[in-house]
């Protein structure tokens, strides 16, 4: 896990710069570049995107911020992430595609046992527990069980275990690509209500751009084969936001645009 103490780095929460991930091919053993030379940063309280194509190298970038994955110092490039609270690691939280809930535990229990491995003091847990199962619309569902709910009501708990620890960034990838489409629409106006109540630090992964547009303040956009950050875009639109204003349907076809353009390019390169 990639440390430091918030001394003098305002209000970064998460800085990576020119780092570049290898790994070794399952066929050839040789080495390929996944991450070529990635930069970006997130400040607190922002909401960024990074948005790309499938298997181009998202998740193992949020991995890599997560420490769930390596960084080897000599392909190059830096990540530090930076405590904002007493704590003196920074707290990550994690949300990935399925909730990966623990099945034999009650709901509370599943956000205890994450409120407890991070070290959270016993007096906050029924406080915690209450106030992100509330934020997420599961109030009264403390002690059901995992398989009691619907898949979004599951994605629901991943949420709010992931906020109940009050991390410094919360990593989520594609949390919503599992779902039906109604559902997850319902999801993304609930997190952005999360946003304007409670202004958490996210870095969101999608592979969808109406999505992207629709909840960031910044987006990173990345190629693939190997994965290099080629255009960086804010949006600028005030919360509450619709899918459908007019702003944000117009960047939306920008970054289709923007994305045809490179993968187009790649395509010709590729012959
Ligand atoms: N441990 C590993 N060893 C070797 N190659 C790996 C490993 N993990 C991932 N890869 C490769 O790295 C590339 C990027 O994978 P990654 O899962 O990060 O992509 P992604 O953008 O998250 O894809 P998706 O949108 O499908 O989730 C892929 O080519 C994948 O096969
Ligand atoms: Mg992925």
């Amino acid at each position: 896990m990639p440390t430091d103490q918030n001394n003098g780095h305002g209000d970064t929460v998460v800085a990576v710069k020119n780092l570049t991930k290898k790994f070794p091919d399952p066929m050839t053993g040789e080495e390929f570049v996944v991450l070529d030379s990635i930069s970006l940063s997130v400040k607190k309280g922002n909401f960024a995107s990074i948005v790309g194509p499938s298997g181009c190298g998202k998740s193992t970038l949020l991995n890599i911020i997560a420490g769930i994955e390596t960084h080897d110092p000599s392909d190059g490039g830096t990540l530090d992430v930076y405590s904002h609270s007493d704590a003196a690691e920074p707290r990550v939280g994690y949300v990935f595609q399925n909730a990966r809930l623990l099945n034999w535990l009650t709901v509370e229990d599943n956000m205890i046992f994450a409120l407890e491995s991070q070290g959270i003091s016993k007096d906050l847990w029924k406080e915690r527990v209450d106030k992100y199962l509330d934020m997420v619309g599961l109030e009264g569902q403390q002690k059901n069980y995992p398989l009691n709910l619907s898949g979004g009501m599951q994605q629901r708990v991943a949420i709010a275990r992931a906020l109940a620890i009050e991390p410094d960034i919360l990593l989520m990838d594609e949390p919503f690509s599992h779902l039906d489409e109604i559902t997850a629409r319902k999801m993304r106006f609930d997190l952005m209500q999360i946003l304007m109540d409670a202004k958490p630090t996210i870095l969101f992964i999608t592979h969808d751009l109406g999505e992207a547009v629709f909840l960031a303040d910044n987006i990173y956009m990345m190629s693939t084969k190997p994965a290099r950050i080629f255009k960086q875009i804010d949006v600028d639109v005030p919360r509450p936001r619709k899918p459908e204003d007019p702003e944000i349907f117009d960047l939306e076809k920008e970054l289709v645009r923007e994305f045809f353009s490179v993968l187009d390019a790649q395509l010709l390169e590729d012959g």
